[in-house]
C-alpha cells in the first residue's frame, strides 16, 4: 500500500529534470567540504562516496544522511568498491596526500601518482561518458595524470587549478579596495602553486580596468605592491596549513562552484587546469595549467582569449616549463 493515495488516475508526469550523479573520490578535510556544499546548494540528486578506509566513509555518509531534514533531498551512498561510481556524471578526485607545513605541492606528486594508478582506471570504467575534475595535489601534474589513464578527451577532464587562487586574489583585492570580491573580475593562471600568473592588465573592479582604477582613486601603487598582493596569494595555502594543517572551506566551496557549472551548464568562464598546449606559446608537450575556460554540461567548452602582455605570456611559460621539469619524472 503506497503510503499516499493518488489524487488523481493521470500518470505521474515523466521526470523532465536529468538525474544528476557525483561521486566524490576521498572523503577527507577536502572531500567532505565539497561534499557539504554540494548537498547545501541541491547541486545533486545523488551523492556517492569513495575512499579506502571503511570506517571513516561509512561515518562521513552516516553523518551526512542524519542531516537529511534540513537538506534538499539528496541520495547519500559510499563504498570501497569503486563499482558504486557506475553512471557518474561528475567525479571529483580529491583522494591522496597532502602537504606538511611549509612543503610544497609539487612534493606530493610521486605519492599520489601512485594512488591514481588505482583510481582513475576504475572511475573511466563505471562511468565512460563523466567528466573528471581533479583535485588532488599536485593538482596540474595529477590532472594530466588523470588524463592520461583515463584515456578521455581533455574537454573531459580539468583540474580545480587556479579557480582557488583567484577567488583569494579577489579577496585580497577586494579586502584593499574596499569593495564586494564578486565585484573583483580576476584571473591568476597557470600552476595551482608557486609560480601562479596574475593578470593584472585584465583585472578589474566594478567593470573598471583596476590599474586605471587605482590611478583614478590616486591609490598609489607600485609594481612591487602589485607583486606583493600577488606573493600574498601564493602564501595563502601555507599560511593556513600552518595554522590548521590543512585548507579546506575555500577549496570546498571552489570546487563545488565548478561542478555547478558543469552540471547547470552554466557556460562560465573560470581559471581551471586544462590542456593548455598551443595557447599564448606553451608548448614542449602536453601540459595543464589554468587557463580562463568556458565550462558546460560537456566539460570545458572552449578557452577564452583574454590579453596577456608580453610579460605575463612569458611568466605563463615559465610557470608550464615547471610543470613539464616535474611531469618529466613520470613514466605513465
Ligand atoms: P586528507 O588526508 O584529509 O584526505 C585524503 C583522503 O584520501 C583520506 O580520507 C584517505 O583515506 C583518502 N585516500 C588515500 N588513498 C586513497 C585511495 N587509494 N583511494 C581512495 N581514497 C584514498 O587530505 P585533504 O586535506 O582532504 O587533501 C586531499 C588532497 O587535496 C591533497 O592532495 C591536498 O593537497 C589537495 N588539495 C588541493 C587543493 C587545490 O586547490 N587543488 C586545495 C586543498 C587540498
Ligand atoms: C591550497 C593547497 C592545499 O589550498 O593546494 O591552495
Amino acid at each position: 500500500q503506497a503510503f499516499f493515495r493518488p489524487i488523481s488516475r493521470a500518470a505521474p508526469p515523466s521526470p523532465t529534470k536529468r538525474h544528476n550523479k557525483i561521486s566524490v573520490i576521498g572523503v577527507g578535510n577536502v572531500g567532505m567540504a565539497i561534499a557539504q556544499t554540494i548537498l547545501t546548494q541541491d547541486l545533486a540528486d545523488e551523492l556517492v562516496l569513495v575512499d579506502a578506509k571503511p570506517e571513516k566513509l561509512r561515518g562521513e555518509m552516516l553523518d551526512l544522511q542524519h542531516a537529511a531534514a534540513f537538506l534538499p533531498r539528496t541520495k547519500i551512498h559510499a563504498s570501497v568498491d569503486y563499482a558504486i561510481t557506475v553512471g557518474s556524471d561528475l567525479c571529483i578526485v580529491t583522494a591522496g596526500a597532502r602537504q606538511n607545513p611549509g612543503e610544497s605541492r609539487l612534493n606530493l606528486l610521486q605519492r599520489n601518482v601512485a594512488l591514481f594508478r588505482n583510481i582513475i582506471p576504475p572511475l573511466a570504467k563505471y562511468s565512460p561518458d563523466t567528466i573528471l575534475l581533479i583535485v588532488s595535489n599536485p593538482v596540474d601534474v595529477l590532472t594530466y595524470v588523470a588524463w592520461k589513464l583515463s584515456g578521455f578527451p581533455s574537454n573531459r577532464v580539468f583540474g580545480s587549478g587556479t579557480n582557488l587562487d583567484s577567488s583569494r586574489f579577489r579577496f585580497l583585492m577586494a579586502d584593499h579596495l574596499d569593495v564586494n570580491a564578486q565585484d573583483v573580475q580576476a584571473y591568476i593562471i597557470g600552476e595551482h602553486g608557486d609560480s601562479s600568473v596574475a593578470l593584472w592588465s585584465s583585472i578589474s573592479v566594478g567593470g573598471v580596468p583596476v590599474l586605471s582604477f587605482l590611478e583614478k582613486q590616486q591609490i598609489a601603487y607600485e609594481k612591487e605592491t602589485l607583486e606583493k598582493i600577488h606573493k600574498a596569494v601564493v602564501d595563502c595555502a601555507y599560511e593556513v596549513i600552518s595554522l590548521k594543517g590543512y585548507t579546506s572551506w575555500a577549496i570546498g566551496y571552489s570546487v563545488a562552484n565548478l561542478a555547478r557549472s558543469i552540471l547547470r551548464d552554466q557556460r562560465k568562464v573560470q581559471p581551471v587546469s586544462v590542456l593548455a598546449n598551443g595557447f599564448y606559446g606553451v608548448g614542449g608537450g602536453d601540459v595543464f595549467l589554468s587557463l580562463p575556460a568556458q565550462l558546460g554540461r560537456s566539460g570545458v567548452l572552449g578557452v577564452t582569449n583574454v590579453h596577456l602582455t608580453d610579460e605575463e605570456a612569458q611568466k605563463l611559460r615559465d610557470s608550464a616549463h615547471t610543470i613539464l621539469e616535474v611531469q618529466s619524472q613520470l613514466n605513465l
